[in-house]
């Protein structure tokens, strides 16, 4: 069980230490971890955030666990060089187009939520975000016209294969959960989003079990805030799916707190391959501190051993330490707390 470890920058190498702690507690003996550079730090040694030697040894592992990618001073590099460029690389290279971000509120922390505790108790969601495609991965570019002003553009496209292929992922994770599909688009302005809604309807005819509805963006960013007890699954394009999981975390009391991972469609002997990350990032601004929550990077490291080597008792585990170390109280600087980043990593270790 191959695990390729890229921890990044800023606030990524000390998260992704605490998640490492736990995994090597389990003590799984075919577990082994290898380290590779991706980020401002990859650019820095050498010269590109995804170098090709990083980019083998994620293809030669079964999993990825990785931390966060961002640095304040990379902002002004060429694009194609900027730490974020890994991430895209990666999950553009290794055909990893569908993003599960859950969000759940944990039994202790109502009262930590953005919203009112009666309100935050009933959220158990699941953002299926697309990855592959969008207006992130179209042509871009700023560009000079005839008459010297500056124009930016960004090119959004889906084609319909990658509709509904994500479709799917999400139907299917609907028949596993409450069979309610909430599907969000634009469609009362963008064509692309009414090409993913009609799509999304054709598939439908293959899941009768699961209602589906559509809404519009801007209707579930005020609905995810009202009622996000009303969600079960919601299934988004890339960058609507990118703001409503930062949304979704302060519905649930912190961005410290939410796991993602990345799937494709590609199988090791052991499970799914994918890639596996809080969906935060580098957090420049608290970074060196040791007060990064690393809670998000643990349940990462727990969806790992789900979905990428069908060891669910183990990431039940997990999932059950961290959540006990929020019922007694554990509480990171994000959360109002004063906890550190060790210390949160000490905790869930002596809970395991
Ligand atoms: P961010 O998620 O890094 O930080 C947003 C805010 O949340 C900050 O105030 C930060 O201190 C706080 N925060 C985030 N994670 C935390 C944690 N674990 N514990 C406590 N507080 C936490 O978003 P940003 O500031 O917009 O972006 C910073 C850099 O990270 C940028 O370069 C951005 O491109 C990058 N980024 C990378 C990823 C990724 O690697 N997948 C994701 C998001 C942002
Ligand atoms: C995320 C991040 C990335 C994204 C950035 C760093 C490219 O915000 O993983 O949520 O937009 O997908
Ligand atoms: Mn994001």
């Amino acid at each position: 069980m191959k695990v390729a470890v890229f921890p990044g920058d800023g606030i990524g190498p000390e998260v992704t230490r605490e998640a490492i702690r736990v995994l090597e507690a389990l003590d799984l003996p075919a577990l082994t971890l290898f380290e590779g550079d991706v980020g401002g730090i990859a650019y820095k040694r050498h010269g590109h955030p995804l170098p090709p030697e990083t980019l083998a040894m994620a293809r030669a592992a079964d999993a990825v666990l990785f931390g966060a990618v961002g640095d304040p001073e990379c902002d002004g590099l060429e694009r194609a060089l900027r730490p974020e460029q890994a991430i895209l690389g990666l999950r553009a290279a290794l055909g990893l187009f569908a993003n599960l971000r859950p969000a759940t509120t944990f039994p202790g922390l109502e009262g930590m939520s953005a919203l009112r505790p009666e309100i935050a108790r009933s959220i158990d969601l699941l953002i299926v975000r697309e990855l592959n495609g969008d207006v992130y991965f179209g042509d871009k570019a700023i560009e000079t016209l005839p008459d010297g002003r500056r124009r930016g553009w960004d090119m959004m496209s889906y084609a319909e294969d990658e509709v509904r292929r994500i479709a799917h992922v999400a139907f299917r994770a609907a028949q596993g959960r409450k069979r309610r599909l909430c599907s969000v688009d634009k469609a009362n302005v963008l064509e692309t989003s009414q090409l993913w809604r009609d799509v999304v309807i054709e598939v439908a005819s293959e899941y009768p079990d699961v209602a589906l509805e559509h809404m519009y963006v801007d209707n579930a960013a005020m609905q995810l805030v009202r009622d996000p007890g009303r969600f079960d699954v919601v299934v988004t394009g890339n960058l609507f799916g990118d703001i409503l999981s930062d949304q979704a975390s302060m519905c649930v009391g912190s961005i410290g707190l939410l796991a993602s991972a990345a799937l494709g469609e590609q199988q090791t002997e052991f499970g799914t391959f994918g890639l596996y990350e809080p969906i935060h990032g580098s957090a420049p601004d608290i970074a060196g501190q040791g007060k990064a929550n690393p809670m998000a990077t643990i349940l990462s490291a727990a969806m790992m051993l789900r979905h990428s080597f069908g060891r669910e008792a183990e990431a039940a585990r997990i999932e059950a330490a961290v959540a006990a170390a929020l019922a007694d109280g554990i509480r990171g600087s994000d959360l109002g707390g004063d906890a550190g980043t060790g210390a949160i990593g000490d905790a869930v270790l002596a809970r395991l």
